[in-house]
């Protein structure tokens, strides 16, 4: 191979990454618009991500205090405060979500370092939908996919859920108190005080949103369950189909489902017909046959669609498409894992829902980038540790091919926490992806035996809804004592204990097992010297780690070499805030992770690479070739070839033996230059890896993740920022301040990996942390055009990347209107007794002339400058007058909406209804009256 031939080859490998193939380039182009879940012609479903009212800290709901004032509001529809349809949150910020209110948060050493010492605490959101009466007879649902930790919900000021979990979603059916024409009141107060787990869980409405209108008669929301199960030589696709009615009177309904392929060509169908009572559920069962699929696996993630149409009397009522996949798994005790008859060794990692910048409110697209990440890192296997994940990180997971075992967050068979449970598997339960369901992690009744008659019961549960995957629980021990959690899961999870392998298979020869968690291994990025009271930096060379867990080499050493265990899961793929084990204050992240919490690779990534890659040449050399002449430095190559050559500026060290459980190691006395390592694969040179002594920082680059995004407002970019010599080369010492500006675009989130930071991850600054930086950019629904980020450093030349936008149809959106103010009663001029309430019929006038009606209203803060009077419905022919002076006029006498402005001004203000009658008139304002911007 000559010069040129190695500089090929090198390029394509370790040195510049993972080359993706077609499969998986195809999953991650789309991943954005597709993220829609459910699209569909004749239900809506529309985001409500935007248009919230965001307050931080508490807010008491007023208390009753005497007789009459308890009677009202014991009453529904009578919350009041925050909770309730009038209060005043016209000047709280406006925030769309996925938000993470504690992300905005300082870190405080006070706080609890589980939770990355950051104050959680409570906090309420504010939205006004608008419902049109064409809305009138849909079905409308709110879906709230997560909120961190416990929420109440307030719709048009009823209590409608206690959301009593972060990781569970909430399907409610407002239909019965949707007012139509008109405003609509949503509001949430969010108890992030409670916690759930003892990691960084954030707080607020931190996924995603939706409005789903369907006909009344529909299919369920999780409504169908189709997984294909081998039958015979061929498949069968037993397809359930929930189904729900709204109407007074039963529905005689026809259910159609087909089979189809990517290309959207329909390969098979089945119909029935169901009866669904009023007010009920009905499950229309059918069954799809095919026989020549394309099997899904992990390399080959092959997707089919099930379509499913609801049809009465002919007509199309209602559809739903879930994404599905051929696939056989089986688990066999002595030899582990097979996926479609082919052993399968699951290279796994865990992770937590949090990433730099942004914390838990993780767009979807920074999801994709996290998966392909992992994807480039050699996983299959992803561990959902130790929550449910959500929709579209399973989307992902089906579509880039992983396996993914998918946990509850809470051990315990009582009902409310049995419906957790159940309404993650009912959602799960499609997806080719999920393999494995977890009952827990680490529980301290795991060896007794209430703990197994607990785990008996969440089995069952899961079992009556899926049958298709076997049940696990994440043992951190008690396996060996007589009555445990093993005894009674198909596949027994070990947490770490890898010494006790061996003799629980031989005492259970019959049991399969997999290493639900192992490694808990430290390492700092871009650290080659351990530090940890001083600077709390921990070397790259895998010599660290928790006294209950093992070293990424060793961990994943003693898994590869048991056919029996099927396969592990590292923790973790990323750092995450939290868990700072084992350093303390300032450390506010763990360092547990492969990539550091901006997916920033570590050495640990060229390890597991160099361990789980076989179908290209990773090689790859640390640590950087910037110290001082004396220093004896640690050089470690990491490889999947056979042999690795050292050199220093030409002239070989040595030539070793790849070793795949130590790598392959030399101390090199120091001197400036280049670092080399060739790796050889049948005696031939097919890689090379090298450092350079650096010069000082001279410039900042800036390379975003992708050339293209859609200019939607919903895609979401990482960008990385990294300082460089005169030469161009990465300057890995680096630590300027670095200042971010973005073109056509925002700034959600920024990171640099650094444990010990105290920086606020919100703003456009960041400290380089060794020589990287990452802004995390969300576009603008700008349509096409060109988004570009700059990277400023004083001495510093600065950097510019530049994203194409491309125009892309933004989500269909839920109509919100800004902060809204009742008006109060309207009393009305002598001759008419009674006051005007808005919203109500009609008064018939007394005689002939003018009636005024009027109020006094001080408006709300935010409209002290001006806003708008809205009548949602005006009987006659009006005149308005505010503090005396006219400011428009209704003329046609028709029912009809009406809108007048109201002019600035400050403290209460009279606002004046002349309406124009003669006997026998109906005037009045029979629609709802409000102020708003
Ligand atoms: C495990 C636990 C994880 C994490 C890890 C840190 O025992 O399951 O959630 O805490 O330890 O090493």
């Amino acid at each position: 191979m000559n010069r040129r031939e190695l500089m090929q080859a090198a390029s394509a490998i370790g040195v510049a990454g993972f080359v993706p193939g077609a499969a998986w380039a195809q999953g991650m182009a789309d991943i954005t618009a597709s993220s829609l879940p459910d699209p569909s012609t004749v239900r809506e479903t529309l985001s409500l991500d935007k248009g919230w009212r965001f307050h931080e800290g508490d807010i008491e709901i007023p208390w009753p205090s005497s007789n009459t004032n308890t009677y009202d509001w014991t009453k529904t529809g009578a919350a009041g405060g925050a909770a309730g349809i009038a209060y005043d949150d016209s000047q709280w910020p406006s925030v769309c979500v996925p938000h993470d209110f504690v992300s905005f948060q300082p870190v405080g050493k006070d706080e609890n370092g589980a939770q990355g010492f950051r104050p959680r605490g409570y906090a309420w959101y504010r939205n006004t939908l608008r419902f049109e009466d064409s809305d009138r007879g849909k079905h409308i649902e709110l879906q709230l996919d997560g909120i961190s930790t416990l929420a109440t919900i307030w719709f048009n000021g009823i209590v409608v859920q206690h959301s009593t979990s972060g990781y569970v979603s909430n399907y409610i059916d407002l239909t019965p108190f949707v007012v139509y024409g008109d405003v609509n009141t949503l509001a949430i107060r969010v108890d992030a005080h409670m916690l759930e787990g003892w990691w960084y869980e954030g707080g607020g409405i931190y996924r995603h949103a939706w409005i789903v209108k369907r006909n009344p008669v529909h299919i369920a929301t999780d409504g169908v369950y189709a997984f294909p199960v081998k039958a015979g030589e061929g498949w069968t696709i037993p397809v359930e189909v929930t189904l729900y009615n709204m109407n007074a009177d039963a529905a005689d309904v026809q259910v159609a489902s087909e089979l189809r392929d990517a290309s959207g060509a329909v390969l098979r169908t089945a119909q029935t017909t169901a009866q669904v009572p009023s007010l009920d559920q009905a499950v229309a069962k059918l069954n799809l046959s095919y026989d020549s699929p394309k099997l899904w696996s992990t390399d080959e993630p092959n997707l089919y669609t099930v379509h499913t149409k609801l049809m009465q009397g002919g007509r199309l009522i209602d559809e739903s498409t879930i994404e599905t996949g051929f696939r056989t798994l089986h688990f066999d005790a002595n030899k582990g894992l097979f996926l479609n008859g082919k052993h399968i060794k699951v290279q796994g990692v865990c992770n937590h829902q949090d990433h730099a910048g942004v914390g838990v409110a993780i767009p979807d697209a920074l999801w994709a980038f996290r998966l392909k990440k992992l994807k480039e890192l050699g996983v299959n296997g992803l561990r959902c540790s130790h929550n449910a994940p959500s929709n579209v990180f399973l989307k992902l997971a089906d579509r880039l091919g992983f396996l993914v075992m998918d946990e509850n967050r809470m051990f315990n068979p009582s009902p409310e926490y049995l419906d957790q449970l159940k309404w993650m598997v009912r959602r799960d339960r499609n997806h080719p992806s999920v393999y494995l369901w977890s009952v827990f992690n680490e529980e301290p009744m795991q060896g007794t035996e209430q703990g197994a008659e607990m785990v008996r019961r969440m089995s069952a549960a899961v079992k009556q809804l899926d049958n298709n995957r076997p049940v696990t629980a994440a043992m951190s021990g008690g396996m060996f004592e007589p009555h445990n959690v093993s005894q009674v899961v198909d596949v027994v999870g070990f947490n770490y204990q890898q010494d006790s392998y061996d003799k629980f298979h031989a005492e259970n020869p019959g049991k399969p097992m997999m290493s639900s968690e192992d490694t808990s291994a430290f390492m700092t990025r871009g650290e080659y010297i351990s530090d940890r009271d001083g600077r709390h930096v921990i070397a790259s060379y895998d010599d660290d780690a928790a006294p209950w867990g093992e070293t990424h080499l060793h961990a994943w050493k003693a898994i590869a070499e048991r056919d029996f265990i099927a396969g592990g899961f590292v923790w973790t793929g990323f750092d995450y805030h939290g868990e700072p084990t084992p350093l303390t204050w300032p450390a506010n992240s763990s360092v547990f992770g492969i990539m550091d919490l901006c997916g920033f690779e570590k050495a640990a990534f060229y390890m597991h690479q160099a361990q789980w890659v076989k179908d290209r040449p990773v090689l790859w050399l640390i640590p950087h070739w910037n110290w001082k002449a004396g220093d004896n430095v640690r050089v470690m190559a990491m490889t999947n070839l056979d042999e690795v050559e050292l050199s220093l500026n030409g002239k070989v060290i040595g030539r070793q033996k790849a070793d795949l459980w130590a790598m392959n190691n030399w101390h090199v006395p120091f001197a400036p230059g280049r670092l080399q390592v060739v790796g050889f694969k049948d005696g031939k040179p097919v890689a090379k890896s090298f450092v350079e002594t650096t010069g000082e920082p001279a410039a900042l680059k800036v390379t975003p993740e992708r050339a293209v995004a859609a200019g939607d407002g919903i895609d979401v970019l990482t960008v990385r920022v990294e300082a460089v010599d005169a030469e161009g080369r990465f300057m890995p010492l680096a630590g300027n301040d670095c200042v971010f500006e973005v073109t056509s675009g925002d700034i959600i989130g920024v990171g640099n990996g650094d444990q010990d930071s105290l920086e606020s991850e919100k703003g456009n600054k960041r400290k380089l942390f060794n020589g990287l930086a990452q802004v995390i950019v969300q576009t603008r629904a700008g349509g096409a055009g060109t988004l570009t980020v700059t990277a400023r450093a004083e001495g510093l030349k600065p950097g510019t990347g530049v994203v194409k936008l491309t125009a892309a149809q933004p989500w269909p959106y839920q109509a919100v209107t800004g902060p809204m103010q009742p008006l109060p009663k309207f009393s009305l001029s002598t001759g008419h007794e009674d006051a005007l309430k808005a919203g109500s019929a009609p008064v018939v006038a007394k005689g002939d002339g003018d009636v005024t009606a009027s109020a006094n209203v001080t408006p709300y803060a935010g409209f002290a400058s001006g806003g708008r009077l809205v009548f949602n419905g005006v009987a006659g022919v009006m005149s308005v007058f505010v503090d005396g002076k006219l400011v428009a006029s209704k003329t046609d006498p028709a029912e009809a909406a009406f809108t007048a402005p109201l002019p600035g001004g400050q403290g209460a203000r009279t606002v004046a209804l002349v309406f124009h009658v003669r006997t026998g008139d109906a005037f009045g304002l029979p629609g709802h009256a409000y102020v708003t911007a």
